[in-house]
């Protein structure tokens, strides 16, 4: 049975004040803390890197970094968000043509390595020998590059056939994910649970990470109980 993580999308947060947004979110129960790192041309916005990443780690040197990579081409960046303190570094398998020499790359800076896939790649995309050496898949809820967009339902299939080949594998889910979408991404059974807007626009958001691990961990012992 895999634990619930949350992970709230600084995206959402004031960057202004990015190292007191994070360290409101740990206090407030989050496990990790989801750095939306865009580069331009993966996705058209631009968000932050390595510098910004840097100085977060610094005034929190604890901090669990899931570095969301909606970059062009990943292998590039792996040394500057190892040397950033970045945690876990998730690629999409979209930009890069050979996912398990990035894996090795992450693995040998000493990070966890996740592959995350888009709306529009099927789970098939993520090879049994690339899931197996992954720490962590990322199953995109909404196409990438913007907070705030509607879930899309159409996606849920995806979390529910990865979490049958990888019974043990952390496996998230980002965009669009809040107390009205959590149910269905619970019960596909992801347990890596990303949300922006729905954290940090909340009036508690203590009571929304809340919310959203016990929905996981319900949703864990049910299937658990089915195996
Ligand atoms: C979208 C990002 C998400 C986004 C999630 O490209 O990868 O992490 O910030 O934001 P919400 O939860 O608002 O959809
Ligand atoms: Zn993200």
């Amino acid at each position: 049975m895999v634990k619930a993580i949350i992970s709230p999308s600084v995206l959402a947060s004031d960057f202004g004040n990015l190292t007191a947004e994070c360290r409101k979110m740990i206090k407030g129960g989050a496990e990790w803390l989801h750095m939306d790192v865009m580069d331009g041309h993966f996705v058209p916005n631009i968000t932050m890197g390595a510098p910004i990443l840097s100085c977060v780690h610094k005034g929190i040197p604890d901090i669990f970094m899931d570095c969301h990579m909606m970059v062009a081409q990943p292998e590039k960046w792996v040394n500057d968000i190892a040397d950033a303190g970045g945690a876990l570094y998730c690629f999409h398998l979209e930009a890069t043509t050979d996912p398990l020499s990035l894996i090795k790359a992450i693995h040998d800076r000493n990070m966890k390595a996740g592959v995350a896939i888009s709306p529009d790649t099927p789970s098939t995309a993520i090879t049994n020998e690339v899931g197996e050496k992954a720490d962590m898949l990322l199953v995109m809820t909404v196409y990438p590059g913007r907070g705030g967009q509607k879930f899309l339902d159409r996606c849920v299939p995806k979390v529910a056939e990865l979490r049958a080949r990888f019974p043990e594998k952390d496996i998230e889910v980002d965009g669009g994910v809040g107390p009205k979408t959590i149910d269905a991404c619970a019960d596909a059974g992801s347990n890596v649970i990303v949300a922006g807007t729905a954290i940090f626009n909340a009036a508690n958001p203590e009571t929304v990470i809340q919310l959203l691990k016990d929905t996981v961990d319900t949703a864990q012992a049910k299937l658990a109980i089915q195996k």
